[in-house]
């Protein structure tokens, strides 16, 4: 996978040089390039944002160097078939899941525009978008992009650069071959399958006895179903306790009987058609 990063601080993107996504760039699954928005700018000020109009506080990032940098991007990357999603990572998007990440793996190019200030003109995304409507007859047919807005949480932040990180990597480490095979990502808090409404519970590590303070039994007992089993019931617990909105979304097929019981003896039931508790 390719993944192009336009920013006016592309220092902020260094850390995708380490550890897992470092590997994953060295092993060749994925290629990141970051560009930096001012290399775009022509005048002496490298200028990049404006006033709003209609007023308001804070300044818009200009749309040229932007369309200018999208161009510059598409046209230096390797020859990929589909077409590039422009990941724009913003608090008016659709909110970033485990799912989403799955989707994005499977995407062979996507662009973050990191966006700063109040965020990016609107005109940038109709002219990027292939038969965007009511822009300028000069739409440069060579740049058609889906643009996909994402939030990666009900809050805000200084721009894009932190959420493309956390976007990036959290994609990453579900591309197949990315993690080693006993690094099942299939278990993880909100995975696709078993896991969807769920999170993980407590897990544990040596020594056995620590500061007065048992592993719990089952644990190193050695019979793989009970270890499961437990596992699992701790994970209904957990998500009731701190995630409840979780079980709230889900439907009474997503649980066996045995998961059934344990919500039941939590005070969660399922009757007709939703969670009574
Ligand atoms: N930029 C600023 N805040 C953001 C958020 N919550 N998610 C994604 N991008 C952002």
């Amino acid at each position: 996978m390719r993944i192009d990063i336009i920013s006016i601080f592309p220092q902020y993107l260094e850390p995708l040089n380490l550890s897992l996504i470092g590997k994953a760039q060295s092993s060749g699954r994925v290629d990141i390039a970051v560009h930096d928005l001012r290399a775009q700018t022509t005048d002496r000020h490298n200028t990049v944002d404006d006033s709003p109009y209609g007023g308001g506080p804070g300044m818009v990032m200009l749309a040229q160097p932007w369309l200018d940098a999208l161009e510059n991007v598409v046209e230096q990357s390797p020859k990929i078939s589909t077409r590039p999603r422009l990941v724009v990572p913003t608090p008016s998007g659709r909110v970033f899941t485990q799912a989403i990440a799955g989707e994005l793996a499977q995407e062979e190019h996507l662009i973050f525009a990191c966006g700063r200030y109040e965020g990016i003109d609107e005109r940038f995304f109709q002219q990027a978008v292939q038969g965007g409507q009511g822009v300028n007859a000069n739409v440069n047919a060579n740049v058609t992009v889906d643009v996909d807005r994402i939030s990666i949480g009900d809050f805000v932040l200084a721009g894009g650069e932190v959420a493309a990180l956390v976007i990036i990597e959290a994609l990453t480490r579900v591309i197949p071959g990315v993690l080693g095979n006993d690094e099942s990502v299939t278990d993880d808090s909100f995975a696709p399958g078993a896991m969807q409404y769920l999170v993980e519970g407590p897990i544990y590590t040596k020594p056995a006895t620590w500061q007065g303070h048992d592993v719990p039994e089952v644990l190193v007992s050695g019979d793989h179903a009970a270890i499961a089993r437990w596992r699992r019931d701790q994970s209904l617990l957990r998500t009731i306790a701190v995630r409840p909105d979780l079980i709230q979304g889900s439907s009474a097929e997503q649980f066996d009987d045995h998961d059934l019981q344990v919500l039941a003896s939590a005070g969660w039931t399922f009757s007709q058609g939703r969670w009574v508790h």
